[in-house]
């Protein structure tokens, strides 16, 4: 029997548990470190040290110390922390420096990326029609510390002058919507993340694909 994937958790909220339960009778994955129990615990090195890959879902203001130390242990990562984009190339640098496998997403769910690609297409074809005018709206539960979101963010990047509202409020686990909109219709493209399974079985599917690898992947070079 080949051995399990050894997995170390950074963070132990939301998303860190809903990983944990799917981990619990995995015949592929086992979880042998947990760090950020309690926010004043520090990082288990000695853990992460024997995982296979580390899998960071914390906060933006402790991610980059996160990725420094973890990859100083030559500890392989999956990054689903949003918040911390602005510094990619500072943290390709770490990568190569230290010759480690790192993925990353705003957004671990299959279909959110399914989502992207139908964008990508709609994109393509309304360029053609400037009458269109796209606008966007994302919703997330009240406890959702970034906004906009890290999906909005790249959803914004797609397309020129996306007018975007943000809400927080209530306890949504992700909803991004874009519409389309001309004098003689509409047309709607939207995401309901129903739950928070999505982005964990994604985030096991991204550590299985980098537990091998060097370099700097996104999700999408999976998908
Ligand atoms: N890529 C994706 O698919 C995806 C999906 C969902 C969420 N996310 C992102 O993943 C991150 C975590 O989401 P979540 O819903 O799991 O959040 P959460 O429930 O707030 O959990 C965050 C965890 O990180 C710990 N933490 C936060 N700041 C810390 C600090 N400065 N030092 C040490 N530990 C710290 C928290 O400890 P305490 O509980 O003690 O605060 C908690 O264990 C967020 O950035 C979110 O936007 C990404």
């Amino acid at each position: 029997m080949q051995s399990k994937i050894k997995i170390a958790l950074i963070g132990y909220g939301k998303m860190g548990q809903e990983i944990e339960a799917l981990c619990k009778d995995s015949e592929i994955f086992e979880i042998v470190s947990i760090s950020y129990k309690n926010k004043d615990e520090s990082l288990d090195l000695e853990g992460i040290a024997k995982a296979d890959v580390a899998l960071d879902f914390t906060s933006k203001d402790v991610v980059l110390k996160n990725i420094q130390e973890v990859s100083k242990l030559g500890v392989n990562m999956v990054v689903g922390t949003t918040g911390w984009s602005d510094s990619l190339d500072e943290v390709k640098k770490i990568i190569e420096k230290n010759k480690i496998g790192f993925i990353y997403s705003p957004n671990f769910s299959v279909g959110v990326n399914i989502f992207f690609k139908m964008m990508d297409n709609a994109i393509k074809l309304f360029a053609k029609l400037p009458e269109y005018d796209a606008y966007g709206l994302e919703i997330h539960h009240k406890a959702k510390k970034d906004s906009p979101s890290g999906t909005a963010l790249k959803i914004a990047s797609k397309i020129k002058g996306l007018n975007f509202t943000s809400i927080r409020a209530g306890r949504n686990p992700g909803f991004h919507e874009v519409v389309f909109d001309s004098e003689a219709d509409g047309i709607t493209l939207s995401h309901q993340a129903y739950n928070r399974v999505g982005f964990a079985k994604g985030a096991l599917m991204a550590a299985e694909f980098i537990k091998n690898k060097k370099g700097v992947y996104s999700f999408e070079d999976i998908l």
